[in-house]
């Protein structure tokens, strides 16, 4: 088996602690070696120098053991360890212990990577954080059934997110929002069905990979290439804050990553319910939730919580007169249409066929032409329509 370039920055570590070879002037780590928190430019530098690893400062007093792309801006993470229980600033350090076991230590917990052991003696490579990825996929790096992708909680922030990728049960790679309070699969879209669009369900071996020239193939047969295609660019598939997956390239000399793939119709404003009743979700960049023009939200921390009206509309439905519209271009609440739909009426006929029905809550036209009206008995799944834009990383 190709032993993946990923591998062989801990591998590094643990073949060059039995000579006394450097890199880079770097310090390598030996055994009995540590790596402290406190020294920031203590890092290990992968062989051909494409990845560093280390501690990575992720707040005020807080770090933890990282590995990011050597050239990239701002460090660009590739993998950390334990990114929800940060380490603390002081006294924290990564040992290589006799035994070939990298450990943790912080305060007077120690935490034992037992995943992060890195070769034997007979050179079996049996290191596991390949499994464990956080929210990016490496050339070469196998996503299995046992993989899971999830996204950073917001940009800069660390902590898991709530966006992830992996197989499904139907042995299908799909995008799905797992939050406290819901969870919606929003890529690919559950109509057209994943025959479709193109997907194959029956291929139970769940494995999908993207190679060096930046081809991507997946079990399911999600295939697609970088539009940079070939070998040398170094590239990332990443599920990024937004809920989007993207597939990257870095510019060597700048350091700023160039968007080289992104899946069509995907869209993380998608998720069902995430702004509850009334919301609407629009981009700013990352899927926002706000309420029509007067309405207020009812739970900022919560948005599935939705928004209120400025008014009781149990009482004002006794009395049609009172009632009016408001017009919210470019938006869909999608789902929940009445049994009344119906095209090639007017925008009044459809107002008033609205009106007439006190389950109507508000009506969708679509004002191409067709006359399409379709009244809502619920507004829910709200959702401004935009242009999809790379992110700015
Ligand atoms: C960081 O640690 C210092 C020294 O222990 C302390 O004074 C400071 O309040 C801490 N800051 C945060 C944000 O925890
Ligand atoms: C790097 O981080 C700084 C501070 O957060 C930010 O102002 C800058 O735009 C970032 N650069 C890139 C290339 O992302
Ligand atoms: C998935 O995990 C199971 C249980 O830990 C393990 O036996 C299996 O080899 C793993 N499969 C892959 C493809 O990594
Ligand atoms: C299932 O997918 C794997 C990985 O892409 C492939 O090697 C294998 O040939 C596929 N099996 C069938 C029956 O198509
Ligand atoms: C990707 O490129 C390879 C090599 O040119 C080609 O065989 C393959 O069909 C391409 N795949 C897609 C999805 O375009
Ligand atoms: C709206 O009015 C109805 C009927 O008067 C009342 O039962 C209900 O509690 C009111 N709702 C709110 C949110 O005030």
């Amino acid at each position: 088996m190709e032993v993946p370039k990923f591998l062989l920055l801990l591998l590094f570590a643990a073949t060059f602690a039995q000579s006394q070879e450097r890199l880079q002037g770097m310090p390598s780590l030996r055994k009995g070696n540590s790596l402290k928190v406190e020294e920031e430019t203590n890092v290990l530098v992968s062989p051909d120098g494409t990845f560093s690893s280390g501690f990575y400062k992720v707040g005020a007093n807080a770090s933890c053991y990282s590995i990011w792309f050597t050239n990239s801006a701002n460090k660009t993470i590739v993998w950390m360890a334990n990114r929800d229980k940060p380490v603390s600033k002081r006294g924290s350090k990564l040992t290589l212990h006799g035994s070939g076991n990298l450990v943790l230590t912080f305060d007077r917990c120690t935490w034992y990577t037992r995943n992060l052991v890195l070769r034997n003696q007979a050179k079996r490579v049996i290191w596991q954080s390949f499994d464990s990825p956080t929210d990016t996929l490496l050339p070469t790096q196998p996503l299995t059934k046992n993989t899971t992708l999830v996204s950073m909680r917001s940009q800069g922030t660390y902590l898991s997110g709530f966006y992830n990728f992996k197989f499904d049960d139907n042995n299908v790679l799909f995008l799905i929002y797992n939050g406290p309070q819901l969870s919606s699969v929003y890529w690919p879209r559950i109509i057209p069905s994943v025959f479709e669009s193109g997907r194959n369900p029956y291929n139970s071996s769940r494995v999908a990979i993207l190679d060096v020239a930046g081809q991507f193939i997946s079990s399911d047969n999600m295939q697609f290439n970088a539009s940079d295609y070939g070998v040398g660019p170094k590239r990332r598939l990443t599920v990024d804050y937004d809920g989007i997956l993207r597939l990257y390239s870095l510019h060597e000399s700048t350091g700023l990553w160039k968007l080289s793939w992104l899946p069509d119709s995907v869209d993380a404003c998608r998720v069902q319910g995430l702004c509850g009743e009334y919301g609407i979700c629009t981009y700013k960049p990352q899927p926002t939730c706000t309420c029509p023009s007067g309405f207020s939200l009812n739970d900022p921390s919560d948005w599935s919580k939705g928004c209120s009206p400025p008014f009781n509309l149990t009482q004002l439905t006794q009395d049609t007169s009172k009632l009016d519209f408001l017009e919210l271009p470019y938006t869909d609440y999608y789902g929940y249409d009445m049994a009344t739909y119906t095209r090639g009426i007017s925008f009044e006929a459809c107002r008033n066929s609205c009106l007439m029905h006190s389950s109507c809550l508000g009506f969708g036209y679509a004002l191409d032409g067709i006359g399409e009206c379709y009244p809502k008995s619920l507004l829910l799944n709200g959702y401004r329509f935009r242009m999809l834009r790379a992110s700015s990383m």
